[in-house]
């Protein structure tokens, strides 16, 4: 992938090397050049045999005059606080498709990752290796002595003397397959992200503030690794042999902070990976969520300008409930792995009903039991986070408001108020969201009547990211092009503008 994303780079390179003064004099930036380049060679400038590198940089420094003079400074969709308007000499750096391509990979594989993770847990894998060993862990067991040694290790743990006393060789081998694939996922993540990371970042293909961005990201990766065993460990304790009650499970609270840490990945690299292959669309004058500004394409809806449109007070308004509703889906998802890690799937196995009513007694739902101070002043907070009535009941009232307001969100979209106002994408994007919302209901449905079989559970696991993704989607479409988009937008529409005159007046 590196070689396609970096060939164009390298042909603009080599069409560079016999203008290095004419780069070095314009900008000193590799990467603005090469994109100049390409502008100038999309006007016509490049294809002329007459184009030596002098009259390429003269034609070149009147067309930029131009530019910073007036014309760009005045069209290019600047606002005051927008990181674009620094100057219309310094200019921004577009990242290339394949850069967005390779953090839309990533994130299909954090989507894998999320999925394997669920079937671990389901299959009860989970705690099948007892060590963290970040580098040789990679490799499994080779010989059968080492099986019978990591077995052995196995049989020291709590989930083996409290429930799997009886297990096989051969039962273990396949429950420490799940946890093995899934471990060694998580490290193809980190090794996927991080070598691109650093090669484009070499290159110069993403601007400072993306690298910092896209380095956050790839310690959150590592992060998620120590959380994963931190989570692990505590199904590992001792203590739990001894405490009545215990059952041999990672805490809750864990799993639930390593499944909203792999939400948080998911979501960056699936949003910037998105927006950047859209602003990279949109810089090559393609239409933007559907919205046609400077041209015709196809049926889309023409607007006068894309910030215009997305400034209209419905949209933004539709902005914030899309928000909100997406920050809805998350805490709903969270909820759910509080009810996966607590196996409160397997109670009240109804719907909508709870125990033949809307929902369970108080004194249950609130239980004393449940408390530890004295004063029984943290009996709300423990029953939310460890009663599995309560937690499922959450998860239910929680679940049905973000089918609620999925469903008025998507009703909004089609009113004609908003059928006027919203980019047509974006309507498209609610209405994915509402059929997404509509299948994720029905599998957690079914997990639950079913008493969570496997496929139902881990289906319903990755609906949720699912209809993540839809919502992100619903954002990304209302967000606005990136000022780098519009700059380079505008320049290839100014570049290819001149060099229309340019060619009518030598005619
Ligand atoms: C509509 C939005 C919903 C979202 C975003 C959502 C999300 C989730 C997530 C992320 C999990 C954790 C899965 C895991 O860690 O394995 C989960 C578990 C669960 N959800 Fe939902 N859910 C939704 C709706 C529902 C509904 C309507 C029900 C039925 C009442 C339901 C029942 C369950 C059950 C029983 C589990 C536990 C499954 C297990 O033990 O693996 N969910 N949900």
């Amino acid at each position: 992938m590196l070689a396609a994303v970096c060939r164009r780079s390298a042909l603009h390179s080599f069409r560079l090397t016999s203008q290095i003064s004419a780069r070095s004099i314009v900008t000193g930036s590799t990467v603005f050049a090469s994109t100049r380049v390409r502008l100038l060679n999309s006007a016509g400038f490049l294809r002329q045999p007459s184009s030596s590198p002098v009259s390429v940089l003269s034609r070149f420094s009147a067309l930029r005059h131009r530019f910073s003079s007036t014309t760009v400074s005045a069209s290019v969709e600047q606002s005051t606080t927008d990181r674009a308007s620094e100057s219309s000499t310094s200019a921004p750096i577009l990242p290339t498709p394949g850069v967005g391509r390779w953090l839309l990979l990533s994130s299909t594989l954090v989507f894998a990752v999320i999925v394997v993770g669920g079937v671990t847990r389901l299959t009860e894998s989970g705690l099948s290796i007892t060590e963290w060993r970040p580098i040789t862990g990679v490799l499994p067991p080779l010989s059968h002595d080492e099986w019978l040694e990591e077995f052995e290790k196995y049989k020291a743990t709590p989930e083996f003397k409290l429930m799997n006393h009886s297990i096989t060789l051969s039962d273990f081998k396949s429950i420490f397959f799940w946890e093995w694939s899934h471990r060694v996922l998580g490290r193809v993540i980190g090794l996927a992200f991080v070598f691109p990371l650093a090669y484009f970042a070499y290159k110069r293909c993403i601007p400072k503030r993306l690298t910092y961005a896209f380095t956050g990201m790839a310690l959150l990766i590592g992060a998620q690794g120590a959380l994963g065993w931190y989570m692990v460990k505590s199904g590992l304790e001792d203590e739990i042999l001894t405490t009545p009650g215990a059952v041999p499970r990672v805490s809750q609270y864990r799993l639930a902070a390593h499944l909203g840490t792999a939400f948080l990945l998911y979501v960056g690299m699936f949003w910037h990976g998105m927006a950047i292959v859209k602003d990279s669309k949109y810089a090559n004058g393609k239409a933007w969520s559907g919205l046609v500004v400077n041209g015709k394409e196809g049926v889309q809806k023409m607007c006068e300008s894309v910030s215009k449109a997305l400034a209209d007070p419905k949209v933004k308004g539709f902005k914030r409930l899309s928000w909100a509703l997406t920050g809805l889906v998350f805490l709903t998802a969270l909820s759910g792995a509080f009810v996966a890690g607590l196996d409160a799937g397997l109670l009240y196995n109804e719907f909508p009903l709870m125990g033949g009513r809307l929902a369970p007694p108080v004194d249950e739902l609130f239980s004393e039991s449940y408390a530890k101070n004295l004063d029984k002043s943290d009996i709300w907070w423990r029953n939310i986070f460890e009663n599995p009535t309560t937690v499922q009941f959450d998860h239910r009232i929680l679940a049905i408001t973000t089918y609620t307001s999925t469903l008025l969100l998507w009703l909004r979209s089609r009113s004609p108020a908003m059928r006027a106002a919203l980019p047509p994408l974006t309507r498209m994007a609610t209405t994915a969201a509402f059929a997404m919302v509509n299948i994720q209901a029905l599998l957690g449905i079914s997990t639950l009547l079913y008493l969570v079989p496997i496929p139902l559970a881990a289906s319903h696991q990755a609906g949720s990211v699912a209809l993540l993704t839809a919502m992100v989607h619903i954002l990304i479409t209302l967000r606005r092009p990136s000022a780098a988009a519009r700059y380079w937008r505008q320049l290839k529409l100014q570049s290819a503008r001149s060099a229309k005159v340019g060619g009518s007046a030598g005619q």
